[in-house]
């Protein structure tokens, strides 16, 4: 078996042993930012058009509100940076305040780091920068436009690393949430990471400024040059962010791993990351072909269905997505409200066709390995069952009638935004199939493609004036026997939609 099949099977939540963790000492928890001591750091916060500014205390000046789209400057940079993953709230609480960022994070652990190089960027001198999100400032680690040659080089020459004036890089602090999580900790860090991604190409866009994703590097000399201890943190992904204009686009984002196999024995986490790096030679990029997602869609005979038009008619996301992400928390009740079919093809346009909804083309990593299934509970116009979500045809197509709230919440652990929401969407993938495409590193693919279309989702239902949370946790063998899913979709994420609990009462059952 490969390790990312083991991996995910030895991580599987059980109803016959969940919970036999014991509990948690909070006093245990890492910090979950990177706390710099620097004596130069690049202020950022003063850009930020907010009155009073959170990081400074001060009125915004003309400046900050007066934005220039499309403007390559350190304000731009500074905005990109805080919608991506800056701090938008807090909590008071002890030992330290809990800082809620920009995107959703499991268990709010923020096991994800950001660092910036820059190559060629108005007011930055070339070299590698930490991001403190405390402060909203970036702080000068190495100086060098070698950093940058560097990264397009661990980056195999990918043309868009190489022209990019400037580019984030996330990594993983696997402790963070390894802490809590256990060796299943790996598919929330890279769940997570899918979501800050998908803010940080969605507020590019918002700039108007341009920005590629990718995954295939060696990981070996992305982490050397970021001079990260590669035990404790790894690099996930790579954004470049340009100017406007066009861009060279990425050849590939996604390149293969070799396909190891390893024992179901800890730490399976380290396995399994250590099982997906890419060597220092750049693997042969996989064609697309036999594992299209039109090719998936017949493999269950699931033809014809409920087609979803793309509504005309776009929400505040479109009009003011900055927004959207500044005011984004996930729901932590719903009431047992109805949303309406249009709001539910609206929401899934946004995730999966973007650019329809005036987003952009947002990118992606290799989401032809996942599939789409949808459980409809109280959607009007829509009877209720488990669909399957075609994402090139945009329909609906009826795999089991019915759908009881119990079994979804049961699933979802138990937790009540499970039973209580009008839709939940399945994000599953057939996990040995994506690993004879991808190699074990199909594994960070279809997390970090989960996440984004995660964090789409989520923003697209509360701009429809609607609530919406991830679920990293969820019983994974029942979701396919109780929802009729086929056996071997593997869950890899799930979303859940409903009405808020604190919404106006409106649509009621
Ligand atoms: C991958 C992932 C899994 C999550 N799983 C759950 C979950 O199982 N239950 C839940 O109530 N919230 C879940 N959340 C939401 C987080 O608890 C939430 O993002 C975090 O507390 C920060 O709050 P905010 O999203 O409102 O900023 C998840 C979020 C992510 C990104």
């Amino acid at each position: 078996m490969s390790t990312a099949v083991t991996y995910h099977e030895a991580t599987k939540y059980h109803p016959e042993t969940i919970g036999q963790g014991g509990a948690l000492d909070w006093s245990l928890q890492p910090v979950p930012y990177k706390e710099y001591d620097c004596s130069e750091p690049v202020e950022l916060s003063d850009f930020l058009p907010f009155d009073p500014n959170p990081f400074t205390g001060r009125p915004a000046d003309d400046d900050a509100h007066a934005h220039q789209q499309g403007v390559p400057s350190l304000a731009a940079l500074s905005r990109l940076i805080f919608y991506t993953y800056g701090v938008t709230g807090v909590v008071p609480s002890e030992p330290r305040h809990l800082l809620l960022r920009a995107c959703p994070s499991a268990g709010g652990l923020y096991p994800a780091e950001c660092y910036l190089i820059v190559r060629d960027w108005p007011d930055l001198a070339p070299g590698l920068y930490g991001y403190d999100p405390t402060r909203h400032r970036l702080v000068p680690l190495w100086p060098g436009v070698e950093i940058a040659d560097a990264a397009a080089e661990a980056c195999y020459g990918n043309a868009a690393v190489l022209a990019a004036p400037a580019m984030l890089v996330i990594t993983g602090v696997f402790r963070r949430s390894s802490w809590r999580y256990g060796e299943r900790a790996y598919r929330r860090i890279l769940l997570d990471s899918g979501h800050l991604l998908a803010n940080a190409t969605l507020a590019a866009h918002a700039l108007g400024l341009r920005a590629t994703l990718t995954a295939a590097f060696c990981d070996e000399r992305l982490n050397t040059l970021l001079r990260v201890d590669a035990d404790e943190e790894g690099a996930l992904a790579l954004v470049t962010i340009h100017g406007p204009g066009p861009v060279e686009r990425p050849t590939w984002s996604a390149l293969p791993s070799p396909t190891t196999s390893s024992a179901s024995e800890p730490p399976l986490l380290d396995a399994l990351h250590q099982a997906s790096v890419l060597p220092s030679e750049r693997p042969r990029q996989v064609p697309h072909g036999e594992d299209q997602a039109d090719d998936l869609e017949n493999r269950y005979g699931l033809r014809g269905g409920v087609p979803l038009p793309i509504p005309p008619q776009t929400s505040a996301l479109t009009s003011a997505p900055l927004d959207a992400i500044l005011r984004r928390r996930s729901t932590r009740r719903y009431r047992r409200g109805t949303m309406t079919a249009t709001q539910l093809a609206r929401i899934l346009a946004y995730a999966y066709h973007p650019d329809a909804l005036g987003l952009g083309d947002q990118p992606a990593f290799d989401r032809n390995l996942l599939m789409t299934f949808v459980a409809v509970l109280a959607v009007d116009g829509l009877a209720a069952g488990v669909y399957y979500y075609a994402p090139h045809s945009n329909e609906l197509r009826l795999l089991k009638a019915e759908c009881a709230r119990e079994a979804v919440q049961f699933l979802c652990l138990g937790q009540e935004i499970g039973g209580d929401a009008t839709a939940v969407v399945f994000h599953t993938a057939d996990l040995a199939r994506a690993v004879r495409r991808q190699g074990e590193r199909a594994y960070r693919y279809l997390h970090l493609d989960a996440g984004m279309l995660g964090e789409r989702l989520d923003l697209a239902a509360l701009a429809d004036g609607l609530g919406a949370s991830g679920i990293g946790g969820f019983f994974d063998d029942r979701v396919t026997d109780l929802l009729g899913i086929p056996a071997e979709q593997a869950v890899v994420y799930i979303t859940t939609i409903g009405v808020p609990a604190a919404a106006a009462p409106a649509n009621d059952d």
